[in-house]
């Protein structure tokens, strides 16, 4: 839940140090740190650490004199230890001449540390701090025997560099269980938690696997297991550019995102969907017609806004493909004995495809003897090359913390799969080219719901100072009301609750008032008498309402006097459009509450602790 960036060539390595972790500060943002190898004296290592985000370490690294050509950073997620200028990392051992920046945790930090105790002194609480006088103990001029023997010594999982100021070209680079990128340029070599440090210098990068060591130096690096054999790497070219992962003019990355929708939409079906056949192919899938045939239950697992996503899948594969399908939410998944069969077959939804929670059920689901694939938004992610295949979902670069466009792509990928399978199982021809010709006016549509946005923008200014929050939603839009919530919740803080519109006599009808406003999804498909019925009780209850309606349902006035209109969808894509009036509701709130949008407190991008 940390980010790293490393550099090694013959450029300043402090701004692009900087720069880097501006690009990682979505992995966290409590402190941040740089170390960098003295050129004037060869033998040092001078580090700068700051509490609070990157700005923060940019203004003190100013007046410090902070040359050098080689040089590792962090940004920081606490998880052992408080946030403090001591705590952040890089970290050094006792006689400040190696120094490291660590990703995970070390699990067996604390009888490390009562062995290490008795001849290093510790100036912080982390467990990382460990490491750095662990590798100490082992360094006998060998640089990487000694991370590879301390490494022999440890549970847990890490990403991580390290420097020594004996060895000014050479940057050691691990990976266990969190991720790490090489990027390789001309006389120059970077090293990351992932790849958009490195963009707007190179796009060749190699993806270090659990179990792996590199050896990196300016001009080359070697890769070597735990057992010191050497790896040969595959070198993948990256696709994104260095200005995808900037805001383009948007005041937020969030913003920008959400209005890359119908952009990245394009790019997820593009070459997938057959309108002749009326079906999709999703080549990633790795099975056969007959094998896909014999699959009868589907399991979907994911966290948070991916789960949600889940859920619109779960419609979609009963629908279309009569498949009965679950969905879990990961952290749950792994813990519960799932009941797997060689029929059963597992998606794993994942934007960052680095969750802890996912992956290790992932691995659980495995391990009972499942085909796990995955639908997955980060490129040579680690869900992405643990699964047994899937499909990108190609929304690019997703940098605000809260999700928006991965969740889209995560609902078109499974809308497409859905497809796929239902005209093998159920659905006619004309059925499938309908569901293909309604995906295609998508994009379009998504753009009407954009005409909305300054309407969205009254009613933020509206009921941005309520307390609390109702989103309610019946059939495929419960879990649009769900993602709703969640999008007010993690960005403006304002408590707010979501149930499906059945639901409320049964209890939250008792929160009512006039001031618990309740945004409620209320589109003519085939629950929207219903949903009628379900705002009606509330406007007895005098609470204030937000409708999204179908846009020409002149009735929906009769009830509300906010309303959103969205143009009229196959009720399957209802949520591709219904979702995008409360990402931006939430969006605006929490602009005029003050909130810092792209990096909510207490949350990061990728959630790689349990
Ligand atoms: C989304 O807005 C959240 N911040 C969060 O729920 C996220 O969707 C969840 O942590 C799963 O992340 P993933 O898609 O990268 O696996």
């Amino acid at each position: 839940m940390c980010g790293i960036v490393g550099y090694i060539g013959n450029k300043q390595v402090l701004p692009i140090l900087i720069q880097g972790l501006r690009r990682l500060e979505y992995r966290g943002y409590d402190s941040a740190g740089v170390a960098i190898l003295d050129n004037s004296k060869q033998t040092a290592v001078n580090r700068v650490r700051s509490v609070g985000k990157i700005d923060n370490l940019a203004d003190k690294v100013k007046t410090e004199k902070m040359e050098g050509t080689v040089g590792i950073a962090h940004t920081r997620w606490a998880t052992h230890g408080g946030v403090t200028e001591e705590n952040a990392h890089p970290h050094f051992g006792c006689d400040e001449k190696l120094v490291i920046a660590h990703n995970g945790i070390i699990e067996n930090y604390r009888e490390l540390k009562e062995v290490l105790e008795k001849d290093h002194t510790f100036t912080s609480q982390t467990d990382t701090e460990i490491l750095a006088h662990l590798i100490e103990t082992h360094y006998k001029g060998d640089l990487r025997m000694a991370v590879e023997t301390a490494l022999s010594h440890v549970r847990g999982t890490y990403g991580l560099v390290v420097l020594h100021a004996d060895h000014p070209g050479t940057i050691i680079a691990a990976r266990l269980g969190s991720p790490l990128v090489i990027g390789i340029g001309e006389d120059e070599h970077f090293v990351a938690s992932d790849a958009t440090p490195m963009l707007a210098y190179t796009k060749k990068v190699v993806f270090l696997d659990d179990g792996e060591i590199a050896e990196i130096h300016k001009d080359g690096f070697v890769t070597y297991d735990l057992k010191d054999k050497i790896i040969t790497k595959h070198v993948e070219e990256i696709e994104w550019d260095d200005e995808q992962a900037q805001k383009q003019g948007y005041d937020h990355f969030m913003l920008k995102e959400i209005f890359d929708q119908p952009t990245v939409f394009e790019d997820a079906i593009r070459g997938r969907y057959d309108i002749d056949e009326g079906t999709a192919h999703l080549g990633g899938l790795n099975m056969n017609d007959e094998e896909m045939r014999r699959v009868n239950r589907i399991v979907l697992i994911a966290c948070g806004t991916a789960s949600y996503a889940a859920m619109v899948g779960k419609y979609a594969f009963e629908r279309l493909a009569g498949i009965p399908t679950e969905v879990d939410v990961a952290s749950e998944f792994r813990y519960r004995d799932p009941i797997i069969d060689s029929n059963t077959l597992v998606f794993a939804i994942s934007q960052s495809g680095e969750t802890l929670d996912t992956l290790a059920a992932v691995r659980e689901a495995k391990r009972k003897g499942a085909f796990v694939r995955g639908i997955v938004n980060v490129v040579g992610s680690t869900i992405a090359r643990e699964t047994d295949g899937g499909t990108y979902i190609h929304a690019g670069p997703e940098l605000a913390v809260a999700s928006t466009k991965a969740y889209t792509n995560m609902v078109a990928i499974m809308v497409l799969y859905a497809i796929q399978f239902g005209r093998l199982k159920r659905i006619t021809l004309a059925t499938g080219q309908r569901l293909i010709n309604a995906l295609l006016e998508i994009p379009e549509k998504m753009n009407l719901v954009f005409e909305q946005n300054e309407n969205i923008k009254k009613l933020a200014e509206k009921y941005k100072n309520y307390r609390d929050f109702l989103f309610l939603g019946r059939g495929i839009n419960y879990p649009v009301a769900l993602e709703g919530s969640l999008k007010l919740k993690e960005i403006s803080y304002i408590h707010s609750e979501a149930y499906p519109g059945g639901e409320m006599k049964h209890g939250p009808i008792a929160l009512l008032s006039k001031d618990f406003p309740v945004f409620a999804i209320m589109v003519k498909d085939q629950l929207y008498d219903k949903m009628r019925s379900n705002i009606e009780e509330i406007r007895a209850r005098k609470a204030p309402i937000i409708l999204v309606a179908t846009q020409g349902d002149e009735r929906a006035k009769e009830l509300a006097e906010d309303i959103i209109y969205v143009p009229d969808t196959m009720e399957l894509l209802e949520p591709l459009l219904n979702t995008i009036p409360l990402q931006l509701f939430a969006y605006h709130v929490a602009v005029m509450l003050g909130r810092d949008v792209d990096r909510p407190r207490n949350l990061a991008k990728s959630v790689t602790v349990e």
